[in-house]
């Protein structure tokens, strides 16, 4: 029997608790600077090698990122992470659809062609079919004969003639070699007035077409997250034991493989998060954590951590389980272990406004995720639905009923498949209808450099290691918002119901 005080004192003891802080606890303190907001530097790494423009990822939601999304975020510099709510197949068309979108040179198997001797009328079916407006020429061998346009054909259908594409087709070529620059294959264009050059390999055989449009595009997106080969970058969600899925994501060329877990210090997840990171290429960025202790047990095999246990918009864990950490301590906690690795950090939920991810960053985060921000832009999965007069989008958790009926409760608990014996961790809901992703990022992101500007700090890396906070009391977060007036007109970063 032990009668020493400690044993005496054991529950009284658990309630001197340590504090946890999160968003609106604090602010940054605003500090010296010589930082215009716009002179910022927010490029930033998500992984041991993925490195983006921006430190912004869209989260792997099903009402919030698929190809559209994830093609979105990577024009911009940031990376859209795939939810795992659709089966495999799917997943990797969906991971093709972003590395296709903007390729510089549409490969091979992409790109339509036409036989000398269809006739000009098939030939302009077939394009109109595609959506193109021109197609190179190849005989059975795949060389490259002549290139058909819609200009070139226009005059045989005038007259209703039936001629042969051998005919009717341009068949001085203009072509070049696999690793043409964008600058040279515009060149190219504007000196032959074209609008097409096809790519050939040295015996004139078809390996893949640039277009005008393509290089203007890519001209427009200077920012975008690129892979080696100038392909968007991508990210896609698995579960942690999905090995066969995280191979299949590997293979079709994802960036980032996140393993997609609500609570990654489980120690079955961590060993099958480990034999995933050994069997694939990618990088894998575990999550998600929420504590130290949960960081040591990562950092050995992870190439980049997922913070947050509770903190989302629509997650209801907290209150279901009584467990979480609120996400400013969360992030410092796991960042303060990252940081001796070298492995970067992601705030992964909670942020509502574009000052909780620069507080996010300044708690250690290299980048940070988010859901609702962006479930109501054009680019998420779903329609537009009105309610009273008012726009809204579909937005629900992945531990929801309706998400897990679909297909995604792996993430969370899931004991049957009608739904009636789920124990959920989220909430289905709508979220205001906002327009496009790109004015949402340019707020967001504007927002970040604004805090970059008050702190003096003119890199993530410096805002992680400059930016100090101060405690912010109950009265101070009143004082932080619009207060003591009616608000007129609504501001496009800041709405009161947020
Ligand atoms: P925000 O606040 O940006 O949060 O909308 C998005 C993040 O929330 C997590 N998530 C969930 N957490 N139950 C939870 O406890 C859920 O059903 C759920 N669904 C998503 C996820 O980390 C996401 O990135």
């Amino acid at each position: 029997m032990g009668n020493d005080a400690a044993d005496h004192d054991q529950f009284s003891e658990k309630l001197r608790v340590p504090e946890a802080l999160t968003f609106d606890d604090v602010l940054l303190r605003p500090a010296e600077s010589r930082v215009e907001p716009d002179a910022a530097d927010v490029s930033t790494r998500v992984s041991r090698t993925v490195e983006l423009g921006m430190p912004i990822l869209s989260a792997a939601m099903d009402t919030v990122t698929e190809s559209g999304m994830a093609i979105g975020m990577a024009r911009e510099g940031g990376l859209g992470v795939l939810h795992r709510n659709m089966d495999v197949d799917q997943m990797v068309e969906q991971i093709q659809q972003v590395k296709q979108a903007h390729e510089l040179v549409i490969r091979r198997e992409n790109v339509v062609t036409a036989a000398p001797d269809t006739t000009v009328e098939e030939v302009d079916a077939m394009m109109s079919d595609h959506g193109v407006s021109g197609a190179p020429v190849v005989d059975d061998d795949d060389t490259v004969l002549g290139i058909i346009s819609a200009t070139d054909i226009r005059p045989y259908l005038e007259v209703g003639e039936r001629d042969a594409v051998a005919e009717a087709m341009t068949d001085e070529v203009i072509t070049a070699n696999d690793g043409v620059s964008p600058r040279e294959a515009l060149e190219l264009m504007y000196e032959h007035k074209i609008e097409r050059v096809p790519i050939v390999d040295a015996g004139d055989g078809l390996v893949g077409l640039i277009t005008m449009a393509g290089v203007l595009e890519r001209r427009e997106y200077q920012q975008a997250a690129r892979d080696s080969n100038g392909r968007l970058r991508v990210g896609a969600a698995v579960g942690p034991f999905e090995l066969e899925r995280a191979e299949q994501a590997d293979a079709a060329g994802v960036d980032v493989v996140f393993i997609d877990c609500a609570h990654a210090h489980n120690l079955n997840v961590l060993e099958s998060a480990q034999d995933i990171t050994e069997s694939i290429e990618a990088d894998v960025v575990v999550g998600n954590v929420g504590t130290r202790e949960a960081a040591e047990a990562c950092v050995g095999f992870a190439d980049g951590l997922k913070v947050g246990i509770g903190p989302g918009s629509i997650c209801t864990t907290r209150v279901v389980s009584g467990a979480g950490m609120p996400q400013i301590t969360a992030v410092s906690e796991v960042a303060d272990v990252a940081a001796a690795h070298d492995i970067p950090v992601i705030a992964d939920g909670g942020i509502r406004y574009s000052g909780d991810a620069i507080k996010a960053i300044a708690a250690g985060a290299d980048a940070v995720m988010l859901g609702s921000y962006f479930a109501g832009t054009d680019e998420a999965p779903g329609r537009v639905i009105t309610m009273n007069g008012k726009k809204y989008k579909q937005y629900r958790g992945m531990g929801s009923v309706g998400a897990m009926k679909s297909g995604g409760g792996g993430r969370y608990l899931k004991d049957d498949d009608d739904g009636e014996d789920f124990v959920p961790e989220g909430v289905e809901a709508a979220t205001p209808y906002k327009g496009t992703l790109a004015s949402e990022l340019h707020q967001l992101v504007g927002g970040m450099r604004s805090g970059m500007g008050y702190v003096g700090a003119e890199t993530i890396a410096a805002v992680k290691s400059d930016a100090a906070f101060v405690r912010v009391s109950a009265a101070g977060q009143t004082e932080g918002h619009p207060h003591d007036v009616m608000i007129t007109d609504e501001a496009p970063n800041y709405s009161p119901e947020q």
